[in-house]
């Protein structure tokens, strides 16, 4: 019945109606505990075509209103993950799950939004963003786009500000890494920094030294080191290191705010830690994968159980997993994404033989919001409102679209889950709704379960039951200028009042 390739995904379960409990629109979740960033308390939530209509003790309806028991259980925003990328053409492949199962998948996990990443087509952002809004027209649920930048001209200059103030788009990701395809310099970067400064956009940076993973790629292979484990040997934290710490002093340099993506090592936090206790405006985003596995897996000697485990920059050390972990708890790192790009593994066989040719990428849309909650809430390490900022609210606040999603208050949008942190999941390729054949986080088990999505007002979720339409997903448009541009301002005026200084001799 559905488009998918692989008959033990879980797929078979999907219906298409999307009416049932929807037909009026009106849910009422009863007696769980409302958890916002900012706050908590045991309350009904109440649901109205799509839209948050109440949120208080004792709400009374109607025999048409569905009705879910949430005694006992947390209420919380659908989680919003700030970093996938879906359908995406990438190292020769494309990734296997597109804005259908891949946002299926993030449903059955209790993610309602997602924001992928748009590259260029033809070198132009203009046809890149149109190939990407056919490939979002099944999407089932709410999404938004960065876009990458990959070049430098008037044209493309030209089209981020087009960008902006018509598509919806207030971010721009740079590539310091990927030799010969998508890496930008030092000097693109300055300019890319610049006109994002200019127009209230985010610039995202993918932090590694290019040069120095190919030198370290060389390395490896003159050693005759040509397996996964190559991958990691070949790019260490340092070029991590390095990579961040040049992007946050150009980001100062040019007083406009930076967003880290995928912080995988401690010598790239320790450089965010460093820069936002300066007072400069950096946001760090550790991924699942960082936070909740360590290198040793890609020394598996069996190549497809170490390869799906390659993504860049590499999963690092047991360690550092720890030290990311204690950051974001510690709010040194601010929101959690997945870096969702997921092959499966015939897919990663193009890289058998020589690790430099397996595609970058692992799977944890569907996983991110049960692991977090497990190895963050579960542990002790934060509170359900800090699970809340880091895995919904920070990235709604980050990319200017809180509180119509982020949040569980009046008017904001119906991304809702129910969790249970009395029952546990378990993770399995078996048993998930992404198309890949492999997981790398087969076989875990832990506490905390969403046994309901509600997106856009549909229950979506529930009894291990995915019920999904395509093209029920609404593209969200995020408006320039964010909370982080607040202040840049003042400070480019005291530096040029700086300069007017009189000079003492
Ligand atoms: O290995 C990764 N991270 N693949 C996705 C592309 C990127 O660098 O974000
Ligand atoms: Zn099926
Ligand atoms: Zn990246
Ligand atoms: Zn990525």
């Amino acid at each position: 019945s559905t488009s998918d390739s692989n008959p033990t995904n879980g797929f078979c379960s999907v219906e298409y109606d999307g009416e049932l409990s929807s037909s009026s629109g009106r849910i009422l979740i009863k007696q769980g505990t409302v958890v916002n960033a900012h706050h908590m308390e045991v309350a009904d939530v109440y649901i109205e075509d799509g839209i948050i209509v109440s949120v208080r003790p004792n709400i009374a309806v109607g025999d048409d209103v569905k009705v879910i028991d949430a005694a006992g259980k947390y209420v919380m925003p659908g989680g919003i993950d700030p970093h996938a990328h879906l359908e995406m053409d990438f190292m020769g492949s494309v990734t296997i799950d597109d804005f259908y199962t891949g946002q299926a998948a993030a449903l059955a996990g209790g993610t309602t939004m997602h924001i992928d990443f748009v590259n260029p087509s033809n070198g132009t952002l203009s046809a890149g963003f149109a190939s990407y809004k056919v490939k979002a027209e099944k999407s089932v649920m709410d999404y938004g786009f960065h876009m990458v930048i990959t070049k430098w001209d008037d044209a493309i200059s030209e089209e981020m500000e087009l960008m902006v103030k018509e598509n919806g788009i207030n971010s721009f990701k740079f590539f310091m890494a990927y030799k010969g395809s998508v890496m930008i310099n030092d000097e693109l970067l300055l300019q890319g920094l610049e006109k994002c400064k200019s127009l209230g956009a985010l610039a995202m940076v993918h932090a590694e030294n290019g040069d120095g993973v190919v030198v370290g790629q060389r390395r490896m292979i003159d050693l005759g080191i040509t397996g996964p484990e190559g991958h990691a040997l070949s790019r260490p934290p340092v070029l991590e290191g390095e990579a961040t710490a040049r992007a946050i002093r150009l980001a100062s340099f040019v007083n406009t705010p930076l967003y880290v993506v995928h912080v995988m090592s401690i010598d790239a936090m320790e450089e965010i830690a460093k820069a936002r206790q300066s007072g400069q405006r950096v946001i760090g985003e550790p991924v699942v994968s960082g936070l909740t596995l360590d290198e040793s897996r890609l020394w598996n000697s069996d190549f497809t159980t170490a390869a799906k485990y390659v993504m860049s920059p590499p999963i690092r050390k047991a360690g550092h997993d720890i030290a990311l972990q204690n950051a974001l708890a510690a709010g040194i790192l601010q929101l959690v994404g997945t870096d969702h790009c997921t092959f499966n593994s015939t897919q990663k066989l193009l890289g058998y033989g020589d690790f430099r040719k397996i595609p970058n990428g692992v799977n944890g849309i569907e996983e991110r919001m049960h692991l977090i909650w497990d190895t963050m809430v579960e542990s002790g390490k934060i509170t359900a409102s800090d699970y809340v900022r880091i895995t919904s609210t920070e990235c709604a606040k980050i990319f200017n679209i809180y509180p119509r999603k982020g949040a569980i208050l009046e008017g904001s949008d119906a991304d809702v889950i129910v969790l249970n942190p009395n029952a546990s999941f378990r993770i399995s390729a078996i048993s998930h709704h992404s198309r890949s054949d492999t997981n790398v986080y087969e076989g875990r088990t832990g506490k905390g379960k969403v046994e309901v999505t509600i997106s856009g007002g549909r229950v979506v979720w529930e009894d291990e039951n995915l019920k999904v339409t395509a093209g029920s997903g609404k593209y969200i448009k995020m408006p320039p200028f964010g909370y982080l541009f607040n202040g840049i301002d003042q400070a480019d005026a005291r530096y040029l009042a700086s300069l007017n200084a009189p000079v003492l001799r």
